[in-house]
């Protein structure tokens, strides 16, 4: 990330800076990898530290099924029930590991009416529908559909969304989710051949500083509950703050895909790292062009990786059963690759509109009770089917 700041700060860190009644203003170091990885440094009008109430803790979060056979799976997780959630009851986690979870998020409700912070994990929001803001400590994020939304471990906010539909692919981090380390110079800066840079990154666009008192409610999610602290002051009262570590938006659309004349392997598509796991995007671009090019992907085996695509617009809607909002995991231990006759079919095909994430983990990934509910009994033989014909394009890997 790059340096970034907003609001008031003094001149020079760890200094007197006092408020318009002479007292101090409250300075936080918020920092990660102990005091070895990027920080920030905010200003509050109140101790962050002045907690009002502590209330019970609540257990968070979806079991783990151990006994899931090694098989292709197909998640068909377009419909997912919303009735009456709000964002935290609404994340079904479908796959996880200790590296990584996935989830999706259909809440109904479009505005939450307490703050939350994620205290042992960094969150990536993939916004597949809806419009709104994320209004954290560091200030109001406008989101569109098609962001990426990078949230630190421990930022605490809240999201706003515009009424029609929402629907949000949630990965949760055990380490830092960062951007590609090859495509970064000693210092940090992203290089040319990145397929995207700082302009593309979007920060905090304006401080949101609240200064009313009351009750205000943060709900923090750490192993395996939802802790209710109550403060008599808003979070959100900050007058500034400066440093690398802050949320921002990047949108999938900005991604710009780097082709070539034969099929290009998915670490071209990649948009971010974390431990044990990278995240791709497939966004639409033109096809090889070599002239006996095949712009199907090649049968692949994953001797070390679990891969998981979710489908978020294209034509893979007229392959059998795999709607928008779908997810696929490949596991490692078996071949995948393209349907019966669509390698054919894609010969001499220009160009895909698909748009696809792809999130790929070192380390086998789990089901969950939650995503048992979506589960295409069909899917572990459709490679077998003889009715080829009726599969068309996915030129995701
Ligand atoms: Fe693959």
């Amino acid at each position: 990330m790059y340096y970034h700041r907003l609001g008031k700060i003094p001149p020079k860190r760890h200094t007197q800076f006092r408020q318009p009644d002479g007292t101090l203003y409250k300075e936080e170091v918020v920092s990660s990898e102990g005091f070895s990885g990027i920080y920030s440094i905010l200003y509050h009008i109140h101790p962050p530290t002045r907690i009002r109430e502590i209330k019970d803790p609540a257990p968070y979060g979806a079991k783990r099924v151990d006994d899931y056979a090694l098989r292709q799976t197909h998640l068909n997780s377009s419909r997912v029930d919303t009735t009456g959630d709000d964002y935290l009851t609404a994340r079904k986690v479908l796959l996880t590991n200790a590296d990584c979870s996935i989830s999706i998020c259909a809440p109904k409700t479009r505005s939450m009416d307490y703050f939350y912070k994620n205290a042992e994990g960094d969150e990536v929001l993939f916004v597949h529908d809806g419009n709104g803001f994320l209004i954290s400590q560091f200030g109001k994020l406008e989101v569109r559909k098609g962001d990426y939304v990078v949230i630190p471990r421990t930022v605490i906010y809240k999201l706003e969304f515009a009424d029609g539909p929402l629907r949000l692919l949630i990965i949760e981090s055990a380490s830092p989710v960062e951007t590609v380390k090859r495509y970064r110079n000693q210092l940090g800066q992203l290089l040319e051949h990145s397929p995207y840079c700082e302009r593309d990154i979007r920060p905090p666009a304006e401080l949101v500083t609240e200064t009313s008192s009351g009750q205000f409610l943060v709900k923090i999610k750490k192993q395996g509950f939802l802790h209710h602290y109550v403060y008599d002051h808003s979070p959100l009262d900050l007058v500034g703050w400066d440093g690398f570590l802050w949320p921002y938006a990047f949108s999938i659309n900005d991604f710009e895909p780097i082709t070539g004349r034969i099929h290009q392997p998915p670490p071209v598509h990649q948009t971010f790292q974390g431990r044990n796991f990278v995240i791709c995007s497939f966004v639409p671009r033109l096809f090889d062009y070599h002239p006996l090019a095949i712009p199907a992907p090649y049968n692949h085996s994953n001797i070390d990786s679990d891969e998981v695509l979710y489908y978020a617009e294209g034509n893979f809607m007229s392959r059998r059963g795999i709607e928008r909002g779908s997810f696929t995991l490949h596991p490692g231990g078996l071949p995948h690759g393209p349907h019966p006759g669509t390698v054919e079919k894609s010969i001499n095909a220009r160009e895909t509109h698909e748009l696809a994430v792809m999130i790929d983990t070192f380390r086998p990934l789990h089901l969950t009770n939650e995503s048992l509910a979506f589960l295409d009994k069909n899917y572990p033989m459709s490679w077998t089917d003889k009715s080829g014909e009726s599969f068309n394009e996915v030129h995701t890997p």
